[in-house]
């Protein structure tokens, strides 16, 4: 069995941290169930229900206590508002890799906040953790998410099709990676270069 991990926090630009999950982060669970996306791709409980959002909590915490990833909200410093997710997951840790997924509520997106906390938890993981490669799967229509990967220097590697099941169909996938070798933290990889 692997190591339980303690998530540890970090900053995410000048007003954003990223920080483990709270009980007190219910309505954010609230407000990511109303999102047409997000439920498809997360465990978020949609509908939402107190009770289904609690055990979601719950098992954010069991999997660092399980040693499978670390998961972070990502907070307003000021006030430790969430507004948003992202998690590094170690499944394949033993093969030198590790995955990462995020999602941003509404209202906080566009404001660059998923970007710094990419970046933040892209250099942790390649430079303190020593992952030789990190990665990340993105549907093709997904704009937001292909910026925001490219905005922390993340690659396009090819696309992987119909690689998974999301909300009842096969869904071709774009691969992003990073690896410890690549140039320094925030430099940003040009599609197609
Ligand atoms: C993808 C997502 C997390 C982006 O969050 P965000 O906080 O808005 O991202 P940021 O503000 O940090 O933006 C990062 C980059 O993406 C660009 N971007 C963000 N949303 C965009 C959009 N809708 N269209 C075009 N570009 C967009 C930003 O301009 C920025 O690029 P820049 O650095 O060149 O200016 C958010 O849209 C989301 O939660 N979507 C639903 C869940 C999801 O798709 N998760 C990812 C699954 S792979």
């Amino acid at each position: 069995m692997a190591q339980p991990l303690t998530v540890p926090s970090m900053t995410a630009g000048a007003d954003f941290v990223l920080r483990p999950w709270e009980m007190s982060d219910l309505p954010l669970i609230r407000e990511a169930a109303g999102d047409d996306y997000i439920p498809l791709i997360t465990t978020i409980p949609s509908p939402y229900s107190d009770e289904a959002a609690e055990a979601y909590v719950r098992r954010q915490w069991h999997r660092a206590a399980a040693g499978t990833g670390y998961p972070f909200t990502i907070a307003r410093t000021r006030d430790r508002r969430p507004v948003g997710s992202i998690g590094l997951w170690l499944a394949d840790a033993a093969e030198g890799r590790a995955s990462l997924g995020y999602w941003m509520t509404a209202p906080a997106r566009r404001q660059g906040v998923t970007g710094a906390a990419l970046r933040s938890v892209t250099t942790w993981a390649l430079h303190e953790l020593r992952i030789p490669r990190v990665q990340l799967l993105v549907e093709p229509w997904n704009t937001a998410s292909v910026r925001t990967a490219e905005s922390a220097g993340y690659r396009r590697e090819g696309l992987l099709r119909g690689w998974q099941e999301i909300g009842g169909s096969r869904r071709d996938m774009l691969m992003y990676a990073r690896l410890n070798s690549d140039r320094p933290s925030g430099d940003r990889v040009p599609t197609g270069s």
